[in-house]
């Protein structure tokens, strides 16, 4: 595809659920090879943005675009990884990668199955694990096989959603600084939805900022400071946080009382 053609587009989309609009009008896209982050409070719609580039559902209005295509027809150019891995507990890491690539319909022998696997494996450091289950894995490593696990379909587009939020904060920074490399090495378009600001400003080209409901981008930050980042003393980043951390908390104070409610509830 064209160079300057985005390699995801969503347009003047709603979406509803019921009476509830989630998204009214709201619109974005996304450059080949780009790693973007869509950072938003809870509820306000992250998941379903990659719900709909996934085919997993419908817009009301608006257009949806992958690679060109309506995502019902591109679903193999994207791979998922989600908050928590999904992996097959009676399969090993080596298994559960090839049972992704079963799963797509996969031509090559089986052989050849696993020499990939085992490559992305290795590229997520887990050469020396991956006879082992997932029981027999930490959570860190757990969702390294999801990261292999995407990889090894050889998709364009990789979307994430939330993926090392349940891992505690050192294996998230390791797995972060990890995926940076990967990122490189593979060239491949990430969409990584997280509500961590830091963890925002330490991966993404281009972070959206999306608004309470009805859903919209309220801002558009792109970041050209050098990776790896160091949020405490590079200044502009320092600035870009604290403006985010403001607009945060100002989506906060107006959140709509149902959201404050429902989050009270689940905590
Ligand atoms: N299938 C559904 N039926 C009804 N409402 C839904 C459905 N899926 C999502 N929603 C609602 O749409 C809104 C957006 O949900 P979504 O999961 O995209 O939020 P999110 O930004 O990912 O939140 P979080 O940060 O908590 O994961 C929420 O208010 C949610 O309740
Ligand atoms: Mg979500």
């Amino acid at each position: 595809m064209a160079s300057d053609a985005p390699i995801l587009e969503l347009r003047d989309i709603t979406v509803k659920f019921g009476d509830e609009t989630v998204y009214r009008d709201m619109s974005f896209s996304v450059r080949e090879g780009e790693f973007l982050c869509i950072l938003g409070p809870s509820g306000c719609g992250k998941s379903t943005s990659l719900r709909l580039i996934g085919d997993l559902l419908d817009v009301q209005e608006g257009t949806v675009l992958v690679e060109g295509l309506p995502p019902r027809e591109a679903w193999h150019k994207l791979a998922y990884v989600f908050q928590s891995p999904r992996l097959a507990p009676w399969r090993t890491a080596l298994a559960n990668v090839t049972l992704g690539m079963e799963l797509r319909f996969d031509r090559t022998g089986k052989a050849e199955r696993e020499a990939t696997a085992k490559r992305y494996l290795s590229l997520v450091g887990l050469a020396a694990d991956m006879h082992k289950y997932p029981g027999m894995l930490s959570g860190g490593e757990r969702q390294r096989v999801s990261i292999a696990r995407a990889l090894a379909v050889n998709p364009d587009i990789i979307l994430m959603d939330e993926p090392f939020s349940a891992l505690d904060l050192n294996t998230r920074r390791r797995l972060r600084s990890e995926l940076i490399s990967i990122w490189r090495e593979t060239g491949k378009t990430i969409v990584f939805v997280t509500h961590d600001i830091d963890e925002a400003l330490t991966l993404a080209d281009r972070i959206l900022l999306l608004s309470n409901k009805p859903t919209r981008v309220l801002e558009v930050m792109s970041l050209d400071e050098e990776r790896p980042r160091a949020l405490d003393t590079a200044p502009t980043l320092r600035a870009r946080r604290d403006q985010l951390v403001a607009m945060f908390e100002e989506l906060e104070r107006n959140a709509p009382e149902e959201n404050t409610q429902g989050k009270e509830l689940a905590s």
